[in-house]
């Protein structure tokens, strides 16, 4: 299983087996880590920000024009920010290192 790690807002590093086919927001609130994602992965809230390490960002895949529309509405947005409810776990992304955001 691929291993994925997700920082927190204050710094602490939560590393966990991921399922492949699940997607990253999914395996964020199995954890039950702070993160809405309100819409439930329907690709209408932008609560489920997360910023991508920066050596990962390519293979977390191509952003769809609607993600990016949503992402426009998004606080506190960087270069490598994406909304995970669309980063399908896939085998490629064992070691990928995402931060969560600030809730609300
Ligand atoms: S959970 Fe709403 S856009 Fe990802």
């Amino acid at each position: 299983m691929p291993k994925i790690t997700f920082i927190k807002v204050d710094g602490e590093r939560v590393e966990t087996d991921a399922k492949v086919g699940n997607t990253v927001m999914e395996v964020a609130k199995e954890l039950d880590l702070p993160m809405l994602a309100a819409c439930g992965g329907a690709l209408a809230c932008a609560t489920c920000q997360v910023v991508v390490d920066e050596e990962w960002y390519e293979k977390t895949g191509e952003v769809s024009e609607d993600e990016e529309d949503l992402l426009d509405t998004a606080h506190d947005l960087t270069p490598t920010s994406r909304l995970c409810c669309q980063i399908p776990i896939t085998d490629d992304l064992d070691g990928l290192v995402v931060s969560l955001t600030p809730m609300g």
